[in-house]
């Protein structure tokens, strides 16, 4: 058999200053969805996600919890290792920047950058603004005067991150060299900033003059030691960012991983951190004399109740409580259809328990069990055999089977999940709809041999969405295709076709509910 086409999908590795929120769950949740996708589609996918344990803000975040850092991290990651499971993340390998095999990768890379550009890495002296909340510097320009909650004065940087004025000694990377060759590769390749409106952000934002930055830190201690000289720790972004490649076993780039994922497919990460991924990295991967990754995907931010998540503000989600709300399938599918690409996506709870309710128990979840049940009931508990097929039949399953997934599969690939959200459903109504007016119940009496056709058009309508839908609500898709008796290893894309239609007579179970009604007030209490 050929060999699969390889897929390398990212998230953002999360920094360990606090727990997860539902920010965190919506990018893994995003990428996860990706993933599935593109294992259903035939690919051989790698999924790497993870832990950002270095910097200055983690260093004083552990020693405001009086905690060594190594131990801070230790304690708070479990916290993000326990997503996986919490929001049946699929992924393939969780790094921690505290890894043995990520600091020999982080100063591979930088010994990469000496050894094919020995001026691109030079020793200065660094004294400009500093922001630890962003571990980003920032030019005098770019700041403007905020307050403290006691009403103090002091410069902020766009973020309205407090800066720090940093003079130190330091090891600077020459970014003013890449200026035009990062230019080229926006023009060459449009497709590697997603959406446009980023791809502009960053072109004007380089076209404006890029200044060298500076890579080292001397004035704390927790990173990965630069290459001779114990005096520096590396700057946190190049070792973050350097996570990628670990992941797929650099520094051997001989490894079968490397050869057959690097240069990854997608970096999907938050609009926040697009000029870390869009300009440093890969002016970082040039002067290594390394491979570009194909496309960096920014999303956009999750908003509870129309206002930014903020500590202060009191508003941070966290996963578990939705999970405890809603249920997991529920908690997935809503963050993929209600937030557009690229785009903030608002969080709140009434909207979220009636998206539920007509989406999920009122549409695809009452298909299903009206079906089923009617099935088990008036047709021996076995798929019936069709007869003739109507013109309405003919239409319903001419959608499931040749118009859903082409068009499907162009939204997914470029992350529109919502847009794919959309379509599906617009099957699942027509679907509903079908139900009402072939009247099945009445067929019983009237007509049982159409009544059999009529329930068998519906059951296979149902195995397509059961299959299109895996990505999405793995669990539910599951019970919906066990309920069909579709064996594993029939579940993938290229079986949403005619020609692996339900075969009559299969025994099915007593249909049980797959997706529970939520009462808006039961959920509040
Ligand atoms: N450690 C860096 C990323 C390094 S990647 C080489 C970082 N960490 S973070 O914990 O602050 O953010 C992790 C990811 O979560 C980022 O992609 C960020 O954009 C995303 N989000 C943080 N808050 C968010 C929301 N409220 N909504 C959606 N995503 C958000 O940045």
């Amino acid at each position: 058999m050929a060999d699969k086409p390889s897929f390398y999908i990212t998230t953002a590795i999360d920094y360990v200053n606090g727990a997860p929120h539902l920010g965190h769950a919506y990018e893994k949740i995003l990428t996860d969805v990706m993933a599935r996708h593109k294992r259903l589609d035939g690919f051989d996918v790698m999924f790497l996600t993870g832990t950002d344990e270095h910097g200055q803000k983690v260093a004083k975040t552990a020693e405001a919890n009086g905690k060594e850092p190594q131990e801070f991290c230790d304690e708070i990651t479990k916290k993000f290792l326990a997503m996986g499971p919490q929001l049946n993340l699929s992924y393939d390998d969780f790094i921690r920047t505290t890894e043995p095999r990520h600091y020999e990768a982080s100063k591979a890379i930088w010994n990469a950058i000496k050894e094919n550009n020995p001026d691109d890495i030079y020793l200065d002296k660094y004294a400009g603004w500093y922001s630890v909340r962003d571990e980003a510097y920032f030019t005098e320009d770019e700041l403007s005067e905020g307050e403290d909650s006691d009403g103090a004065k002091h410069k902020v940087a766009p973020t309205g991150a407090p800066v720090e004025w940093v003079e130190e000694s330091s090891y600077f990377f020459r970014l003013s060299a890449y200026a035009d060759q990062l230019l080229e590769l926006y023009q060459k390749h449009p497709e590697f900033i997603a959406p446009d409106s980023r791809r502009n952000e960053i072109i004007s934002f380089v076209k404006s003059g890029l200044q060298d930055i500076s890579i080292s830190r001397t004035n704390f201690k927790w990173g990965v030691p630069v290459p001779n000289d114990d005096d520096h720790v590396m700057y946190v972004w190049l070792d973050a960012l350097t996570n990628y490649i670990t992941g797929v076993g650099y520094p051997d780039t001989d490894s079968t991983s490397y050869k057959k994922f690097w240069p990854a497919d997608f970096h999907v990460v938050g609009k926040d951190i697009i000029r870390f991924h869009c300009i440093y990295w890969p002016a970082f991967l040039m002067a290594a004399n390394l491979e570009l990754p194909k496309r960096v995907f920014a999303h956009g931010f999750i908003n509870v109740n129309g206002q930014k998540m903020s500590k202060s503000v009191g508003n941070v989600v966290a996963p578990q409580d939705l999970l405890d709300l809603y249920g997991l399938d529920p908690t997935r599918y809503l963050l993929m259809r209600e937030v557009s690409h690229g785009q903030d996506g608002n969080f709140s709870h009434e909207y979220a328990v009636q998206r539920i309710n007509s989406d999920l128990a009122n549409g695809l979840g009452n298909l299903v069990q009206r079906t089923l049940s009617m099935i088990y009931k008036n047709c021996d508990g076995q798929i019936p055999q069709p007869g003739d097929l109507s013109s309405e039949d003919k239409a319903l399953l001419e959608h499931a089977h040749a118009k859903l997934l082409p068009s499907m599969r162009i939204d997914c690939d470029e992350m529109k999940f919502n847009r794919a959200l959309e379509n599906i459903w617009k099957l699942v109504i027509e679907a509903n709809g079908y139900v009402d007016s072939q009247a099945p119940w009445a067929l019983k009496k009237e007509d049982p041999m159409r009544m059999e056709t009529v329930l068998y058009v519906l059951a296979e309508t149902i195995r397509i969405l059961g299959i299109v839908v895996q990505s999405i609500v793995p669990d539910s898709a599951s019970k919906i295709l066990n309920q069909l008796k579709i064996a594993e290893d029939k579940r993938n894309y290229s079986f949403v076709s005619k020609d692996h239609m339900l075969e009559a007579g299969t025994k099915i179970d007593q249909p049980e509910g797959v997706f529970p009604r939520l009462e808006a007030n039961d959920v509040a209490a």
